[in-house]
């Protein structure tokens, strides 16, 4: 098996029920941060950390996620027309010529484990990526996806992001004890969907970002629903456990829950806060905002 990490996954068959209203027509992974949709920054890590083919799993709705990495003929016409070359260039530059992108329809929303099972057809027997779109990253010197291809480049076994979280809220996330090697690794001894911090087996929680060996395919076929009643790709991983090694990795960077109002907003607001057009008149307004006064009464 080659080392190497060609393929990426974009599962975004989910219903986006916590951005409602605003997610009734269009996809939550098309909700931008300043001026780019959440999905586009996914795919930009995955292209920098060497991926050179983007396999979306969509599902009803998600239409304008295929749209938007197409090309937009008519939109470039008008933008050439009148003249918009910065425009232009944005437009026309959202894959690079090597990339391709295939979409494959998720037919129900069976879980994060059955979308990633839909794009065994197309990733085969390679070592793969996975990339959940919610989970807006911002690596410190390397995107965190190219820091953990660096990891399975040398180790040659499954790597998962994990950061520590509040220990009230593990039932929102994939929880895993390891035994740890470094500051920053570890090996996942266990692995359990959304427990309730009571029977949490640590606060180490699982981040919208995997590489994972094409055994967990095979291991996809037979997970039988899990929480929410849902195929979940940590009781794969669990079962992997058994079978191969899975390193847990805490990435160099700062993750935005962007599937929370919270984090979103966060995220648009230090992200404004570094964009060339904006970040200067931003700051300039954050600066002589009145201030925030509310105190929770
Ligand atoms: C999914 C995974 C969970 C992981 C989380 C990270 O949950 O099932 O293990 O911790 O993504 O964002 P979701 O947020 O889709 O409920």
């Amino acid at each position: 098996m080659s080392n190497v990490i060609r393929k990426a996954v974009f599962p975004v068959g989910g219903l986006g029920t916590r951005f409602l209203p605003a997610t009734k027509a269009s996809p939550k992974e098309m909700l931008p941060i300043v001026d780019k949709p959440l999905i586009q920054y996914a795919a930009e890590e995955a292209i920098a950390a060497g991926c050179d083919q983007l396999i979306f799993v969509t599902g009803r709705g998600k239409r304008a996620i295929a749209d938007h990495f197409d090309v937009s003929f008519e939109l470039e016409m008008e933008l050439e027309a009148a003249e918009k070359w910065e425009r232009l260039k944005q437009v026309r530059n959202i894959l690079p010529s090597h990339v391709s992108a295939v979409f494959i329809r998720q037919p129900r929303p069976l879980g994060l484990g059955h979308a990633v099972l839909c794009a065994r057809p197309v990733v085969g027997e390679e070592p793969f990526a996975v990339l959940l779109a919610d989970d807006l990253i911002d690596g410190n010197d390397k995107p965190a996806l190219a820091q953990m291809v660096d990891l399975f480049a040398s180790r040659g076994e499954s790597v998962i992001a994990v950061e520590e979280v509040d220990p009230a809220e593990t039932d929102k996330y994939g929880i895993v004890s390891t035994e740890a090697m470094d500051a920053q690794t570890g090996r996942i001894t266990a692995i359990v969907e959304k427990p309730k911090p009571d029977v949490a087996p640590s606060n180490l929680a699982v981040v919208g970002r995997y590489i994972l060996t094409p055994r967990i395919f095979s291991l996809l076929e037979h997970t039988p629903r899990g929480a929410g009643g849902e195929i979940q790709l940590t009781d794969a991983i669990a079962e992997l456990l058994h079978e191969q090694g899975v390193f847990a990795y805490r990435y160099r960077g700062k993750r935005y829950d962007c599937g929370s109002k919270l984090g979103y907003l966060m995220a648009n607001v230090e992200y404004a806060m570094k964009h060339p057009e904006v970040a200067e008149g931003f700051c300039r307004y954050l600066k002589e905002f009145p201030g925030c006064n509310f105190d929770g009464e």
